[in-house]
């Protein structure tokens, strides 16, 4: 109930704001990609394998069609055709992926693969020849295997190499690169430590999933505070961390439903957030009771979750410059038990419905985020609609006509603070287990043409428009 009382009270502050189908001026937009799922040249010119690589290469059976991502849409040899979709788009900044397995191809400082530098150096320089700033993510889930057969990330001492990695980035790239985020969304990728075919497919529910977790949130705040004691000065950039969620709605008025979407919140969200944003620090309560209850009824001597000491809530507690935030579509929770024990989603104790298309639900997102967060500016690093491929996407234009309505709404009249925003996805790219069978992007990639050719869709030419007016079209259709 507390939380629906903070929302209102936003809202009531924030309505006394002007309302226009204008965003602010200097407000960032484009599109964004990742590493796996469009680079492909999986071991060219020196790059090592990955855990996405060693998977799909092993079990092809766990991406439809047995594709995988060694070619993907050869944006190793094509970037500049997706540099040239960049300006089609009129995009201000681009999100994209650096594969820590291309520039240390056993993920250690004791082999630093130039070939792998030189390519982001040019991609980078391509990009600011052409006006796009880049946002760079330093983690889309594709850690060298070498680090994998080390234990991955629930050992601790990926902390050390992840640290090492991201000065190595600042180092090469700090100089041109001002937007950064560690980490993308580690709810989904430390559930490669929970189940069969999220990589690196080891799964140890309710266990590995929580260690991984824990050492992927001492990582970041490593790197930020690395970036602000050896970097910023001379650099000057922003380092954030992306997170994401589908937004949990109560299902009926209920307080065991409200209790639930909180829970269904604070696990998904809150476990990565709070620690990072809130106030207070640390895991978010619910979330350390219900682990440590479950736990004690296990007959554990201790809880799956590991425990931050006080020192270390205090250092990882505002380690970040803004909040990314990745949404697509909202759910309705309600109470009950599912999954098996344990499990994090036994843990959470909440039945999800499958994902619906409701654009409030981004707007009541991005109020929670900024009520529980305060402080941080926003940006929206993904949202996008899948189809089934097709340049004449008059679907994914109703979807971003409606979600850029409801992002306009939570800036203009509730006063949330987003900043900018980049579309999932650029291009059409391997959809993970999906492979090529859903297309998202703005832009067709030909699978057949020898140069993968890029064509922008009709949803390109309306995206464009609003890049460059930096305003919706004025008969957008919120609800
Ligand atoms: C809202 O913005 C428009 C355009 O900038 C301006 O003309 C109008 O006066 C503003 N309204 C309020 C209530 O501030
Ligand atoms: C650092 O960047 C901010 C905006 O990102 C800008 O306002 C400020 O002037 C910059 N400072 C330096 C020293 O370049
Ligand atoms: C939920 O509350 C609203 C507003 O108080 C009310 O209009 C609605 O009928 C309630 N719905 C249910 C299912 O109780
Ligand atoms: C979003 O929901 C729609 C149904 O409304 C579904 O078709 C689509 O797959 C969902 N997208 C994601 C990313 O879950
Ligand atoms: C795209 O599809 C819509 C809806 O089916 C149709 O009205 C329109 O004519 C099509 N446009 C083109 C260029 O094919
Ligand atoms: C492919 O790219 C090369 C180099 O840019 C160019 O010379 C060639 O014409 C392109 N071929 C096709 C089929 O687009």
């Amino acid at each position: 109930m507390r939380l629906l009382i903070t929302f209102t009270a936003v809202l009531a502050v924030a309505s006394a704001q002007n309302a226009t189908n204008r965003f602010p001026a200097d407000f960032m937009f484009g599109a964004a990609t990742a590493a796996y799922q469009v680079e492909g040249a999986w071991n060219e010119d020196g790059k090592g394998e990955s855990i996405q690589d060693y998977m799909f290469h092993n079990y092809p059976e766990y991406m439809i069609g047995e594709d995988n991502g060694d070619v993907a849409c050869d944006s190793y040899h094509q970037y500049l055709q997706d540099v040239e979709m960049l300006k089609t788009l009129n995009a201000d900044i681009y999100r994209f992926s650096i594969a820590w397995s291309r520039v240390l191809p056993n993920g250690d400082l004791d082999f630093i693969n130039q070939a792998g530098i030189d390519y982001y150096n040019n991609l980078i320089d391509a990009l600011l020849a052409n006006g796009i700033q880049p946002l760079v993510t330093m983690y889309h889930w594709d850690l060298p295997q070498a680090l994998q057969y080390i234990g991955g990330w629930p050992n601790e001492l990926l902390v050390d190499y992840f640290v090492e990695y991201a000065r190595l980035l600042f180092q090469n790239f700090g100089d041109r690169v001002k937007w950064w985020l560690t980490f993308n969304e580690p709810h989904q990728f430390t559930m490669g430590y929970a189940m069969l075919g999220v990589a690196p497919s080891q799964p140890a529910p309710g266990i590995g999933d929580y260690l991984a977790t824990h050492t992927v949130i001492k990582a970041h705040a490593r790197v930020w505070h690395m970036y602000d004691e050896e970097f910023r000065a001379t650099q000057n950039g922003s380092v954030g961390i992306t997170l994401n969620m589908d937004w949990p709605e109560p299902e009926t008025n209920s307080t065991e439903d409200a209790e639930a979407a909180d829970r269904a919140r604070q696990f998904v969200m809150g476990m990565f957030a709070h620690p990072i944003y809130s106030q207070d620090g640390d895991y978010p309560a619910v979330v350390r009771q219900q682990v440590d209850a479950n736990s004690a009824a296990e007959g554990r001597p201790r809880s799956r979750l590991p425990t931050f000491t006080q020192e270390e809530i205090e250092y990882i507690r505002g380690s970040a410059d803004f909040f990314g935030m990745n949404h697509y579509n909202t759910t309705f929770v309600t109470p009950g038990l599912t999954g098996e024990s344990p499990s994090k989603t036994r843990d959470t104790a909440v039945i999800t419905s499958d994902p619906v298309r409701l654009p409030w639900g981004l707007r009541k997102q991005l109020n929670w985020v900024a009520s529980q967060y305060p402080g941080y500016p926003i940006i929206i690093t993904e949202n996008g609609r899948l189809n089934f491929g097709g340049r004449n996407d008059t679907d994914r234009i109703e979807y971003y006509t409606e979600y850029l309505g409801a992002m306009l709404e939570a800036i203009n009249t509730d006063g949330v603070p987003v900043i900018g925003y980049t579309a999932w996805s650029l291009i059409d790219t391997i959809e993970w287990n999906l492979g090529f069978t859903v297309t998202y992007g703005l832009c067709e990639v030909d699978k057949t043409s020898p140069n993968m050719t890029r064509t922008p869709k009709e949803s390109a030419a309306f995206m464009s428009e609003v890049f460059r007016t930096k305003e919706l079209p004025s008969q957008y259709n919120l609800y």
